[in-house]
């Protein structure tokens, strides 16, 4: 590649550090390495441009390879402060990639990268947290006329975009890779239940089993996170404000009560709710000495730390991404991450293999933007979804490589299936 890039990260004498992170990364991920064999010759996004927002992780670094194999041009910041993995950025970067990208940056210096990646003037947008798509429609309007879609990752994301939809604020159509099935039903359960314990493990080396671990939110996140600590042999006791998901999280084996109460009985704590204010003063002020709190939700807004800011006499860091709060009354409670996402701050986010399938999916709503728009069909100014057939393709894909074969219905089976009329 052409290396007029340009780019501000941590450390360019990290770059080899971050290539091997980023050859191991892509050892496991196969249904990107497919997708990259089948586009590399036709290259399907040449003079195509991407602005994408997403964590810089070493998953997403192929993720990057994939579409500038595929012919894109791309420009890159990460969604999150504390979410970069600065030798991934680096090698990025010596790479010839354009990336705005630290760990550790503040929140001017996260949407000045936002601004730097709109630079190139891209047409296609890629989000997780909807952080770049908001920042084009209130500060850089004149873009959306030439811009022709737009992904979003995550469950919070989509639903902020939803919202944008119905009350006719969003500008251009977007494709919400969350409601993907080979999404949201691995990434969300599998990738953050196993990448939230690597966070608490990593801040802090607690043994799990024997422990009151309380996850505040039941869906696809929070299950994971509960099933997972669980199955490490704590004592799970979840919170939910929708009754469907707190009898769901009974039935599987989980206490349910109301934060008030836990707050009381839990050891660790884990946000997964994707709301505001879940864990708050009156919750610090009951909890038990030694308590650690952590949020795995998208944004930092979970844990109300200007509550607990409040309440405590002093504050220190006791271990890499672990701080110490001393309450006035001798109490002592832990908070992971700063309250950000643990699992990508204090680990490095989901593991490949699930990514793998999140990223398809990714690469698979850009190039249905790109070819809609090549063919001349204008998609709605909406949220729309991938077909379930890209979801079966992708699972199909994903199981051949793990040497998994499955059973094919019959022409019979297909016929009864099709037949409303056969009954006993
Ligand atoms: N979100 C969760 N885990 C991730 C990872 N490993 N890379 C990028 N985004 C992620």
């Amino acid at each position: 590649m052409a290396k007029n890039n340009k780019f501000k990260v941590r450390d360019l004498k990290l770059a080899a550090q971050g290539k091997t992170k980023i050859e191991w990364a892509e050892s496991r991920m196969p249904v990107l390495a497919a997708l990259r064999a089948k586009y590399k010759k036709t290259k399907p996004f040449k003079g195509f441009k991407i602005a994408g927002c997403l964590h810089v992780t070493k998953e997403t670094a192929v993720l990057i390879r994939t579409f500038i194999d595929a012919g894109a041009e791309l420009s890159w910041s990460g969604c999150n402060p504390l979410s970069t993995q600065d030798d991934v950025a680096a090698a990025l970067a010596v790479d010839g990639v354009s990336i705005y990208a630290w760990h550790g940056m503040n929140t001017k210096e996260f949407y000045w990268c936002i601004d730097r990646t709109l630079d190139f003037k891209p047409q296609l947008t890629l989000d997780d947290g909807a952080d770049l798509i908001f920042t084009v429609h209130n500060k850089y309007k004149n873009l959306i006329p030439s811009i022709i879609g737009g992904t979003e990752e995550t469950t919070t994301g989509v639903h902020r975009l939803r919202k944008m939809a119905e009350q006719g604020a969003l500008k251009y159509p977007v494709f919400a890779v969350n409601d993907s099935i080979t999404k949201w039903d691995f990434d969300n359960v599998y990738g953050t239940g196993q990448s939230t314990i690597d966070g608490i493990l990593r801040a802090t080396s607690v043994l799990i089993a024997g422990k009151n671990f309380v996850v505040a939110g039941y869906g696809h996140c929070g299950s994971g996170v509960a099933t997972r600590a669980k199955g490490l042999g704590a004592s799970t006791i979840a919170t939910e404000v929708k009754p469907t998901s707190a009898l769901k999280a009974t039935l599987e084996g989980h206490r349910v009560m109301k934060m008030d109460d836990a707050a009381k009985v839990g050891d660790i704590f884990v946000t997964a709710t994707g709301v505001k204010d879940v864990i708050v003063g009156r919750h610090f002020a009951s909890m038990k000495d030694g308590a650690i709190v952590c949020n795995t939700g998208h944004y930092d807004c979970e844990i109300n730390l200007e509550d607990l800011n409040r309440l405590k006499k002093s504050v220190r860091t006791i271990r890499p991404n672990c701080e110490e709060y001393t309450m006035k009354d001798g109490r002592k409670i832990y908070i992971l991450a700063k309250g950000r996402l643990v699992n990508l701050s204090a680990a490095e986010g989901h593991p490949s293999e699930v990514m793998d399938m999140s990223f398809a999916n990714q690469f698979n709503a850009q190039l249905a933007l790109v070819n809609s728009y090549k063919a001349g069909k204008k998609l709605s100014v909406n949220v729309h979804v991938l077909p379930e057939s890209m979801d079966q393709a992708i699972a199909g894909v994903k199981l051949s490589t793990m040497g998994i074969k499955i059973d094919k219905l019959t022409k019979e089976q297909i016929k009864y299936n099709e037949d409303y009329s056969e009954g006993t």
